[in-house]
């Protein structure tokens, strides 16, 4: 597109055609201007009617309680957040995961995806002696938001992950530590980042690769980052035993959107104190302050530990008995057919499914299912970092199977006749 002006080449990397721009905009029309589109893109949470209730119920009461409400809209809060929620956010994170944090081991962000953009941008890019720091990511498939969020180019590395086949058409990424390993002897990164649960792949990293992670991590002198947007212990869309991480050079984030609230743009950042400050400074200069809405949404729930509940009772099985409904499902659609197959679903939203020699790229079979009604999110874009092509990266599309069955039970459907169809040829 030509611009009116010129643009700087970090306003033009943040403005210009990415992937993440493509999805929100899809998910954003579906979502406004066609019913009739089936809505396997994007990630948006599922409306869970006894999740929703909570949020109805929340601003019933704060609208009740005193002149909480007026304080809530009229005030700016402490770019760091709003000092109550981080009370209870500390208190809570205390009993539930024991750990020993204070509410200066937190800062809060307009969403998790701003946690990242002022993180990455904080660890990694040109350094002052000169030298340029990257954040490396040690198994792509990753979390397409993370793509463009550098203001210098390059700013990510990243490793190709071993394929492990399991029985009933299913596969799991695992880290490549040698790739990693290598990767930090060139003495070049800032930060390593994970997503667990992963984002595209529903691949949750097992305890011993976290493990191993956090000392190559330690070892380097280099924080480990952990995105926890679906984690333990809320929205807790986890599946396996996995068992959440923090401390000394850890770097955590939580995010209020999956537990139902993407509207209120909410994200928390767990870090050692310099860090989260840090953070708080960085919002100051970009935003001033954040939203509060999603912080005195929340706040009584974690006294009580009502989001405990919500997260375990309601949450997690919801998207847990999806994902397995939508795994049968393509087994019904597909039925014998050769050549696919589904990442093991462990946790948050997502069914990534592998078509193996596909004559099309996926970018293409994401072109023709739009005009079968059917909107998913094409692999390609989230293999980035790379060092080279890798064929694998052109075979695999995301499925978000948590809107009404019937629907996704026929998107699905339709997705095995399309591969058909091209399959043959059509
Ligand atoms: C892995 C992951 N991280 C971060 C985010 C950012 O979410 P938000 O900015 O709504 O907190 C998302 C959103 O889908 C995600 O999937």
């Amino acid at each position: 597109m030509t611009t009116p002006y010129p643009f700087s080449a970090s306003g033009s990397r943040l403005a210009g055609r990415s992937g993440i721009l493509e999805l929100m905009d899809d998910l954003g029309k579906a979502l406004t201007t066609d019913p009739g589109m089936r809505m396997l893109g994007g990630g948006n949470p599922a409306h869970i009617p006894a999740v929703d209730a909570v949020w109805r119920r929340r601003m019933q009461e704060l609208m009740e309680e005193g002149d909480l409400l007026e304080r809530t809209l009229g005030n700016y809060d402490p770019p760091q957040g709003n000092p109550g929620f981080l009370k209870s956010l500390a208190g809570f994170l205390q009993r539930h995961c024991g750990w020993d944090l204070t509410p200066a081991h937190l800062a809060i962000t307009a969403g998790g995806q701003s946690a990242f953009f002022h993180l990455f941008n904080l660890l990694a890019g040109p350094m002052p002696d000169g030298r340029t720091r990257r954040i490396l990511l040690p198994l792509v498939p990753e979390y397409i938001g993370y793509a463009n969020q550098g203001l210098h180019p390059d700013l990510f590395t990243a490793c190709q992950p071993g394929i492990e086949a399991l029985p009933g058409n299913e596969f799991k990424y695992r880290v490549h530590f040698p790739a990693v390993e290598a990767a930090l002897a060139r003495g070049d990164i800032g930060a390593i980042c994970v997503s667990r649960p992963t984002n595209p792949t529903g691949n949750v990293l097992t305890n011993e690769e976290m493990k191993r992670l956090s000392g190559l991590a330690l070892a380097a002198g280099i924080p480990l980052i952990i995105d926890n947007a679906y984690g333990l212990p809320f929205p807790g869309a986890v599946f396996t035993d996995a068992e959440p991480l923090f401390g000394g050079h850890i770097i955590l984030t939580l995010s209020l959107s999956k537990l139902g609230l993407p509207g209120t743009r909410t994200g928390i950042v767990v870090a050692r104190p310099e860090i989260a400050s840090a953070i708080a400074a960085m919002t100051s200069v970009t935003g001033l302050a954040n939203t509060n809405i999603g912080q005195q949404l929340v706040k009584p729930l974690l006294d009580s530990d009502e989001v405990l509940h919500l997260s375990r009772q309601v949450i997690r099985p919801f998207y847990e008995s999806r994902a397995r409904d939508a795994g049968q499902w393509m087994q019904e659609a597909f039925g014998a057919d050769a050549g696919w197959s589904l990442h093991r679903c462990e946790g948050a939203f997502f069914r990534w499914l592998r078509l193996t020699g596909l004559p099309i790229s996926t970018r293409e079979l994401y072109q023709r299912l739009k005009k079968r009604q059917v909107l998913v999110v094409p692999g390609e874009d989230f293999f980035f970092g790379l060092s080279g092509p890798w064929p694998h990266q052109a075979e695999c599309l995301r499925l978000n199977c948590s809107g009404a069955p019937e629907t996704v039970r026929e998107a699905l459907r339709i997705i095995a006749d399309e591969v058909r169809m091209v399959r043959n040829g059509g």
